[in-house]
This record gives structure tokens, sequence and C-alpha cells, in this order.
């Protein structure tokens, strides 16, 4: 079922969101060769705290999956595409990219968010998959809005892809988040325009394309929760929460 919020309830996702998006900034200053990728999520988790806020993903359990969710934050290193478990043995190098993604509920209610960041000084072609990420999410958003379709937010992904040779992970979705981290409807990262369920405003969605460098297909880790590439090349991700207008959307994860 696809929820429409209050007034009262978007008001609260603002606050939330610009919470989030600052717990998003101070992490990636702390992104630098040598520093573990535990160190990171213990950051997150304590300045999520300070807030007085709680970090939506620690032991958050997926549908039908295995064990809940062990951290606060999503840290995915390199050829990790999403849900990477942070570990004190994971340690960030030079040239490294890693993508953080984190998620708050604030006075109950949930927004989520993600970034890729370079660790020190990356490849020109990581350099590039990031930009090429961070754009396709901004062209997703800009397609999301009162009176069109979900398809039409995929579309607009896949058309802007399309200039690139990059993989769009078709496995994993964005989602409607707010009352819950996920609702109704998936997003997915590709898609025909004019199709699937309709965009009202009051809707509060999060857009998430993960782009790979190679090719689209991910594994499931071991571990119940990492999704890598195939192929062993890096991947991307960048993901805002944002409400449905009848006219701009407006980004709710904005600093
Ligand atoms: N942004 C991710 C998602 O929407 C984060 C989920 S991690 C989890 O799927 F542990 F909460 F599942
Ligand atoms: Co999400």
């Amino acid at each position: 079922m696809i929820i429409i919020k209050t007034p009262e309830e978007i008001e609260i996702m603002r606050e939330g969101g610009k919470r989030l998006a600052e717990v998003l900034n101070k992490v990636k200053a702390k992104v630098r060769p040598g520093i573990s990728t535990k160190e990171l999520d213990d950051y997150a988790f304590r300045l999520v705290k300070e807030m007085g806020d709680r970090p939506a993903f620690l032991n958050y359990q997926a549908d039908g999956a295995g064990r809940p969710y062990p951290a606060s934050l999503c840290v995915s290193v390199e050829d990790e595409v999403v849900h990477g478990i942070p570990k004190t043995g994971r340690i960030l190098k030079e040239g490294d990219i890693v993508s953080l993604d984190f998620g708050i509920v604030h006075r109950g209610l949930f927004t989520d968010s993600a970034i890729t960041v370079p660790v020190g000084s990356i490849s020109p072609a990581k350099e590039k998959l990031l930009r090429a990420t961070e754009e396709a999410l901004y062209v997703g958003i800009d397609a999301a809005r009162g009176g069109k379709k979900v398809g039409d937010i995929g579309y607009a992904i896949e058309s802007f892809v399309k200039t690139y040779k990059y993989g769009i992970v078709d496995i994993l979705s964005g989602h409607g988040v707010g009352r819950e981290l996920h609702e109704d409807p998936y997003v997915p990262n590709f898609g025909r325009k004019g199709t699937g369920e309709l965009l009202k405003p009051g809707q509060t969605l999060a857009i998430e394309p993960m782009l790979n460098m190679g090719v689209k297909e991910v594994i499931f880790d071991d571990d119940g929760w990492t999704f890598r590439t195939a192929d062993g090349k890096p991947s991307a991700h960048f993901e805002h929460t944002i409400l449905i207008t009848d006219g701009d959307p407006e980004i709710l994860t904005k600093a």
C-alpha cells in the first residue's frame, strides 16, 4: 500500500533528513586511508545518538532474510555494491571508493540516504563512475513528479546511463520510505515511460541507483548481507529520500 504522508509527517521527515545529511557529511569527512569501516560505523552511531535519534538499519530484519543487520551504517568498499558490514579489520586504502548508506528514525519517521566517496585520490575511471551515479540519482529525482509514474523514474535513469557502458544493478531498487524503512512502491532503476504506480504529492520515496563499472550482475555474500559485483569491478551508489509534490520534487535528505 502506498502511503501519503500528512503535512506533520513531512515536516518531521524534513528535520530527520537534514539530520541524516549532517551525519553523512561528518562521516564522509572522516574517510581517509588507514581508517577501518567499523570506526566509521561507530562514529555514525555516536552522532545519531547525540541527536536523540535512532539508527534505522541497526538490527533491521529484512523480509525472509537470515540475521538482522548488525550495524548502523552500511559501508560498501570497491566491488561491494550495498549493505557492506563494517569491520575492525576492513581498512580503507588510498584509491578505494566507499559507499556510506545511512538511515535514521526521527520522531518515528524514517529517512534513508547514501553517498559514495573517494579514499584519498582515485583513478579517473572511478571519478567518472561516481559522477555518473550521482547524476543518475538527480536525473531520477527530476522525473519523480506528481501525476507521473514510477516507471518514468526508472526510464529516466536507464536512458541517462545508456550513454555509459556501466551495468545498472537490477535486482535491487529504491522504495517508498517514511513510516517504515521500506514501503511500497518498489522504485527500480530501469523501466518504461508511463508504466507502474502513479506518483502522488505527499508520497516519499528513496531513489537509489547502483552502477557497476562492469557487468550488472551481483553476488550475495555468505555474510548474509553484502552484495558485490560478479566481475569484481567497482560499484557506486547514491541515494536520497524525496517528497513528491505538484511541482519540483523536494529532496529531504539535503544538508
Ligand atoms: N539504503 C538501504 C536500503 O534501502 C539500506 C538498508 S540496510 C538494512 O535497502 F540493513 F537496513 F537493510
Ligand atoms: Co534505501
